[in-house]
């Protein structure tokens, strides 16, 4: 009986997030008619929720307009009328931005902050109208002109309400309840190794289509098929069944094809001559699609991805993936990435180490950052933030975790830079784990059959023997694991008495190995922290590392020192983790040429 009260009672709250929760987000926002609302916002701090619940800890209403609540701007204040908040006189901080970097205070602040831009909008009859967050940590209430939109939690994949209709002919105001405190159920859940970064930490703007318009669409090469495109255009609104037309000119392919009375209209185009993207010549083509009024272009870039025995197959050819571990942070100036300026330092200094390959850790970056991805000519290994010590069991935990991995698949479906799925990292092995594991591997699959699924598992140590024994190994498509010889056990010396036996005829690919290294500190190769240690431990971790027949990549941790309230250490660490390959000021360890001399190698080999 309270067994089936508890599933009620999680159905029930997943049921109610959903109600208020945001419309299915908009494929490739940025290249339609929009407003961006980013800028200067006002904020105000809230430890307590004072603006979200009276002293009863009941929640003010919003829907009726209710008076109390920090949803409303309440710039105009009778006389006499008591009001303790006000937005115009309250600090501001640039959006999209966290807000732990923009003030001293905020530095370590978990908890809530309302923030409120005030917009000019002219909205047009005959046109939809949608509000739109790239990313928001972790649980947003949002508020338009007073009124609830809704909610959504995930601080780190996009969401958007439909507000046809609820924009006011000149001044608008938009109120984001921002709270990024750590819960157990949810996701990431209490205890991670970066930053919790709050704020609206990515684009706001207000979007204008047509009376229908092209929703969604997919257009990729079928799974292993060279010679196809494979795909959909998914139009919304009021005339669903029309002509749409999807043309690649430099690739001499336009197509015109019905869509049916669901607004879905399949495609299946044949190729007769294409260069396909890669590393060496990530080449994107201008995708134009069109439907009645609406047009929207995309630039794609169109290979096939694929596993074979031991091998990765890029476009039919093995490929060994160079890569390198990357958070989704400005180490210069402590933040979340600011804008492409930041994302190309970042992707840049991949490519200085010869890296072809970037590990997106452990949550969606920003779809800027993987565009940009597919311009520079780099594979990603993209993931969500199940990490570590989750709540196997419940229903509502698994369901935010299937709409984080969801909402990743169909924002970024299209980039040909993305070649890997990964559902999560060092996840304990047990019974509830690795159903809720496995059931995010069939998610991935059911949503893109075109990529490879993977996720950061644990090695074990039997004797001198390091092997693979979790369960999900079997479920996933490569051999991809975090170890850490070398710094977390033994040295980089005496490691060497270890070997891989890894026993699965699937490709191996280490998602993490390293060492802290304070930048500028160096010392004999034995003494931690030194640049020497941790070069040392990069040489003998290839030298174990190359003596696995299947291995085929690895990113290890990490490209860039980064913040970390897990690293208190205050001569070594100073809540910064080390194992960057560069320093928070920039500068290249000497384990950066170590693993660039590696790679230029591996590239000779893998021609
Ligand atoms: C873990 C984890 C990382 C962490 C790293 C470390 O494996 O996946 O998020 O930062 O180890 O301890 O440095």
């Amino acid at each position: 009986m309270r067994r089936v009260l508890t599933l009620l009672a999680a159905a029930l709250c997943v049921l109610v997030s959903v109600a208020a929760a945001a419309s299915p987000v908009i494929q490739n926002i940025h290249a339609r008619q929009h407003q961006s609302l980013n800028g200067r916002w006002n904020y105000i701090i809230d430890p307590y929720e004072t603006g979200f619940y009276d002293y009863r800890r009941q929640p003010f209403d919003a829907s009726a307009g209710g008076k109390g609540g920090y949803f409303d701007d309440r710039t105009q204040v009778g006389k006499g009328e008591l009001v303790e908040y006000n937005f115009d006189l309250s600090p501001s901080m640039t959006v999209p931005g966290d807000w732990n970097s923009q003030a001293e205070r905020l530095l370590f602040y978990e908890g809530t902050v309302w923030l409120r831009q005030v917009f000019q909008a002219d909205p047009r009859p005959g046109k939809n109208y949608f509000l739109y967050f790239g990313a928001v940590n972790y649980e947003a209430h949002v508020y338009l002109n007073g009124k609830k939109l809704g909610t959504h939690k995930g601080g780190f994949t996009p969401f958007q309400f439909d507000v046809t209709g609820k924009l006011a002919r000149g001044r608008n105001f938009v109120v984001v309840k921002a709270d990024n405190k750590r819960q157990q159920d949810e996701i990431p859940t209490v205890n991670t190794d970066w930053w919790n970064y709050g704020g609206i930490t990515r684009d706001v703007l207000l979007a204008e289509l047509p009376a229908s318009y092209i929703a969604d669409y997919k257009v990729q090469l079928a799974k292993g098929d060279l010679k196809r495109i494979e795909g959909y255009v998914q139009l919304a609104g009021a005339a669903r069944a029309q002509a749409v037309t999807v043309a690649i000119p430099e690739a001499g392919i336009k197509v015109t094809v019905m869509s049916d009375a669901n607004g879905r209209a399949q495609l299946s185009l044949p190729v007769a001559k294409m260069t396909y993207w890669s590393p060496e010549n990530p080449k994107l083509y201008k995708v134009e699609l069109a439907a009645g009024e609406d047009r929207v272009v995309d630039r794609i870039g169109f290979r096939t991805i694929e596993t074979r025995g031991r091998d990765i197959l890029l476009n039919g050819k093995s490929v060994f993936l160079r890569g390198i571990s990357v958070h989704d942070e400005n180490p210069l100036i402590p933040g979340r990435l600011r804008g492409a300026g930041d994302m190309r330092m970042i992707l840049q200094w991949a490519k200085e180490m010869n890296a072809n390959y970037v590990r997106l850790a452990h949550y969606p970056h920003s779809e800027e950052m993987v565009r940009l991805a597919d311009e520079m000519g780099l594979m990603v290994w993209a993931e969500v933030p199940v990490y570590w010590t989750i709540s196997w069991t419940n229903p509502a935990t698994f369901a935010n975790a299937n709409a984080q991995l969801t909402d990743l698949i169909v924002r970024d479906k299209n980039r040909s830079s993305v070649i890997i799925w990964s559902v999560g990292n060092e996840t304990p092995v047990s019974e509830p784990r690795n159903d809720f594991m496995g059931r995010l591997v069939q998610t991935a699959r059911a949503n893109d059959d075109t990529r490879l699924v993977a996720a950061a598992l644990e090695v074990h140590r039997r004797e001198t023997d390091i092997i693979m024994e979790d369960p999900l190994a079997d479920k996933i498509d490569l051999i991809s694991f975090n170890q850490y010889a070398g710094w977390y056990w033994s040295n980089p010396k005496e490691m060497l008495k270890w070997r891989f036996n890894l026993t699965q005829d699937k490709p191996v690919v280490i998602s993490e190995f390293g060492a802290d290294a304070l930048g500028g500190y160096h010392a004999d190769e034995d003494t931690r922290w030194s640049e020497e240690y941790q070069e040392l431990l990069y040489l003998n971790q290839f030298k174990m590392l190359d003596a696995i027949p299947g291995l085929r990549g690895m990113t290890p941790w990490i490209l860039v020192d980064f913040r970390s309230p897990r690293r208190p250490h205050p001569q070594f660490q100073d809540f910064w983790n080390r194992k960057g390959l560069v320093s928070e000021t920039g500068k290249k360890k000497k384990a950066f040429f170590t693993l660039k001399n590696y790679y230029d190698d591996k590239q000779k080999k893998f021609k």
